[in-house]
């Protein structure tokens, strides 16, 4: 028997039941793999359905506004993803008439929209056999190969993975290999007496699958410090909006300071940024974000302040905007300074 076709009788027994599943609307399906970009399954089947419960369709989600979108989408992070799924529903009602392109190249053009996900939208919407080429999958394939160079990027592996894909049910091909990347081939400890592969699996038979994918040498994250100042204004704590580009665009954030200044230097700091009043109550505490390419460690400060310069707005109940995970920490002390 063929690979694919070992594989495809694997997943008949022992796919997941996931609710994207046993759907071709390339709506519900656009969206759950926009969601499983970076984020766990389990993590993706609670936010789907309430997603789709608010916005059953693509013209439902277009004209939802913006800050809508992102409150719904808080907690999955990477919010850049959100912004490019609302910016993409709006071309796909607006521009294309309701209806998705209906090709992987034609997917491609939407935001947000990268090769992974288009040719897993389109194998699994339209049948088209090209294949969702990501880590999980990679890791298998270098596996199955023994392949020996690090992988610079997944799509080293695109030959044989073109050359592999089931051309009958792409979509399950591709998806099978996602559950057993998931459930046997891990990263770690692979089960490899349950794998379907595992006779023509050339990393077992080497005795060390773990040690595949082969590594890159890491590269250093960098090292931001700075200092989150939770400003008690009127009823509320001041939070703004930040720009439409670059690191949390489009999310709501306290002030942010560069450095660890003192708390006493903090009133002149922010009256530099047009605050008024500002009297330092107390520092709070330390926390630490990591994000893909940088990290940011964090002091918090708690003042109160007279005045906010334009743009600030002070909210009672931090959760009433979208805030990035990266300020969980800070959040989780406002509301509980800002509970009755
Ligand atoms: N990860 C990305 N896409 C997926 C899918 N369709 N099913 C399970 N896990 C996935």
């Amino acid at each position: 028997m063929s690979l694919s076709k070992e594989l495809l009788s694997w997943y008949d027994l022992n796919r997941r039941e996931l609710p994207w599943r046993g759907t071709r609307d390339p709506y519900r399906i656009w969206l759950s793999e926009i969601m499983l970009q970076q984020t766990r399954v389990e993590t993706v089947e609670r936010y789907y359905q309430r997603f789709l419960e608010r916005y059953p369709t693509v013209q439902a989600l277009a004209r939802a506004p913006e800050d809508d979108v992102l409150k719904l989408w808080e907690g999955l992070g990477y919010y850049s993803r959100a912004r490019n799924l609302h910016a993409a529903a709006r071309r796909v009602a607006e521009e294309l008439g309701g209806a998705f392109p209906d090709s992987a190249s034609g997917l491609r053009s939407l935001p947000g929209v990268g090769p992974y996900a288009a040719n897993a939208i389109a194998s699994i919407a339209y049948g088209e056999p090209v294949p969702a080429l990501d880590g999980n999958q990679a890791r298998v394939l270098s596996r199955i190969l023994a392949h020996d160079a690090p992988l610079r990027s997944p799509f080293d592996l695109c030959a044989p993975a073109a050359e592999w894909i089931d051309r009958r049910r792409p979509g399950d091909y591709n998806q099978a290999l996602m559950d057993l990347g998931a459930s046997v081939c891990t990263p770690k400890k692979p089960r490899c007496g349950e794998c379907p592969l595992a006779a023509r699996c050339r990393a077992r038979e080497s005795g060390d699958p773990e040690s595949f994918p082969r590594k890159q040498p890491p590269t250093a994250k960098r090292v931001e410090s700075l200092t989150v100042v939770l400003v008690r204004c009127g009823q509320g704590v001041l939070v703004r909006k930040r720009p439409p580009h670059g690191l949390l665009a489009g999310l709501y954030a306290f002030p942010l300071i560069d450095g660890h200044p003192p708390l006493q230097a903090l009133p002149q700091l922010l009256e530099e940024e047009g605050f008024r009043g500002v009297r330092p109550v107390q520092e709070l505490p330390r926390a630490q974000h990591v994000f893909t390419h940088l990290v940011w460690q964090m002091k918090g400060a708690l003042v109160d302040a007279d005045e906010a310069p334009a743009g600030w707005i002070a909210v009672t109940d931090p959760d009433q905007v979208a805030l990035p995970s990266a300020l969980r920490r800070y959040r989780e002390i406002a509301a509980e300074l800002l509970r009755p």
